[in-house]
Order: C-alpha cells, then structure tokens, then sequence
C-alpha cells in the first residue's frame, strides 16, 4: 500500500493511475476504521482496479463545543487494517491546507434546506463542512466511484446531489450498514462508550425495529414515535430526533408505496449514536 500526506504527491500518483487506464474508487473517512469501513472498501475492490481510502478528521464539519480534538486518532492500527484489505493507496493528509487551498471558494457549497433537518437542526453547518471536504477530495481524486455508508443516511442524501451537479460522471455506491453481532451500527464514536452504556446501546437499533413493526400494525405515525422516543428515554437515551420520511427526505405517506426510512440520533451519556432503518 502506498500512503501519501501531499497533494503534491498525491495528484502526481493520480495522474500515473490515470495514464494507466486504472478504474478508480475512493473511500473517504475519519480514521478509527472498523467493520463499517473496511465494508465499503470492499465493495470498492469489487468495482474498480485501484481503491483509495483517505483519512482526514476534516475540521469544518465539527461545531465548537464538538470531539474533533478528542476523535478516536489510531492511524497505526488503521493502516494495519487497510493493508489487510487491500486498500492500494492511503491519502492521510499531514494538516488542512493538503485539502482546502482555500476554503472561501468552496462557499457556494451549502446543504440547503434538506442539510438543516435531522442531524442538520442539531449540528448547524455540518453538512456544509462535510460537502466541502468531499467535494475537494472528489476534485483531487477524479475517482470513477465512490462509496459510502447508508449508515449515514442524511450525509449520503446530499453527497449525492452534489454530486448530480458538480461530478455527473461519478458514481456513487450505497453501502449497507455492518452491525455488531448485537445490533449496533459499527461507529467510531462507539470508542467514547463506557463499561455501562456499551450493555444498553444496542437498545437502540432493538426499539427502532420494534417501532417500525408497531407502526406496520397501527398506522398511526404520530403515536409510533412518541411510544419510540418514550421507550428509548425510559433505557436511559437522550432523543435528539425520532422521524419517519420517504428516502427522499420527503414527509412521510403511511399507506404510499415509497421507499420508506425511520431515522434517529440520540445521547447515551456523552455519546451521540445515529441508525437508521429502511422499510417499504
Ligand atoms: P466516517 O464516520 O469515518 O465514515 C466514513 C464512511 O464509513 C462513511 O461513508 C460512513 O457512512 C461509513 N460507515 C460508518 N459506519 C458504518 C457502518 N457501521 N456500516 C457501513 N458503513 C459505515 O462519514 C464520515 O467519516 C465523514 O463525514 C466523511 C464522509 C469522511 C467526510 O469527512
């Protein structure tokens, strides 16, 4: 595996696996990989010839009062992990500006109304942060494709659609959500757990799946998500949100056909945890 920290170096190899004719898929993360992660590179060895990954703790998707500082940093067991996987080529950028050569020109990249809902409403200005960082990674890289996590349902809305504006060629790929054998949705953040909360987090997917099957029985949307938010209050979360929508972000039709998703982000402790569940 060839690990990078320019961009210098970085547009120079590019340019080499371009001339090559390489098939090129880019798998953007934070670092601390897990399953979750090493999933989705996965599926960027079966649909390309050379697979990146990059690991940036980008700045400008945390607010303040947020972890970037204290973001689980394990760079020596993650390139452990990408070599195992066969990742090709490992960009680790060495600060910010190996990314942003200016972040005043990135401006016009705003989530828009659908980055302000959900995870959006609770953490101001994030999905902005992350458009503009994998807008530049997608401009660095010119990558045939792309994959990311369902996991993240909101994030992988809007990287799409910026992506149908400014990279029409590129393709992007959905990964599935790979869960503890208990349920719960493999995250970095899982690391900020204690001894305690690690028992009662996979709680958390148990009640969103029984939400959906009560909401199958009684079709009543207002009442599901106040019986969810009001079980998963009594196991000790704080709910920052409970929402059913179309997988288009839309409002929710009970009897339509649409493709259909509960979404959720809750506190245990000091923990932010998001899942999601699809379901027709
Ligand atoms: P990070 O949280 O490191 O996640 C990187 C990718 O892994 C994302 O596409 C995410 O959806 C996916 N992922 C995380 N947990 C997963 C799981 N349990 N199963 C499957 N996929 C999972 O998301 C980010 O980083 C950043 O916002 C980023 C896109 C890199 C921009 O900074």
């Amino acid at each position: 595996m060839i690990i990078l920290d320019t961009k210098t170096d970085y547009k120079n190899h590019i340019d080499l696996l371009k001339s090559k004719g390489e098939i090129i898929s880019l798998v953007p993360t934070m670092g601390n990989l897990h399953n979750g992660h090493l999933s989705l590179i996965k599926i960027a060895k079966k649909n390309s010839s050379k697979v990146i990954t990059t690991i940036f703790i980008n700045p400008l998707q945390f607010a303040k009062d947020e972890d970037f500082n204290s973001y689980p940093r394990t760079i020596n067991q993650d390139i452990d992990k990408l070599k195992k996987n066969n990742c090709d080529i490992l960009f680790i950028p060495k600060n910010k500006n190996e990314v942003f050569d200016n972040v005043d020109n990135l401006d016009h990249l705003k989530a828009g109304p659908k980055g302000e809902i959900l995870c959006g409403k609770i953490r101001p200005g994030h999905f902005d942060g992350v458009l503009k960082v994998v807008y530049m990674l997608f401009y660095l890289t010119k990558p045939d494709l792309s994959v990311f996590g369902l996991k993240d349902f909101q994030q992988l809305y809007l990287i799409k659609q910026m992506v149908k504006k400014y990279f029409p060629k590129l393709k992007i790929i959905s990964a599935p959500t790979i869960r503890d054998k208990n349920g719960l949705a493999f995250s970095s953040r899982n690391s900020y757990l204690n001894h305690k909360s690690i028992n009662i987090a996979p709680l958390f997917y148990k009640i969103l799946l029984d939400g959906i099957n009560n909401l199958k029985n009684s079709k009543n949307v207002e009442k599901t998500i106040k019986d969810i938010t009001k079980t998963l209050e009594k196991n000790s979360f704080l709910v920052n949100y409970v929402s059913f929508l179309t997988t288009e972000l839309e409002n929710f039709k009970p009897n339509s056909f649409e493709k259909k998703v509960l979404l959720s982000s809750v506190k245990l402790g000091q923990t932010s945890l998001i899942d999601n569940i699809e379901f027709i």
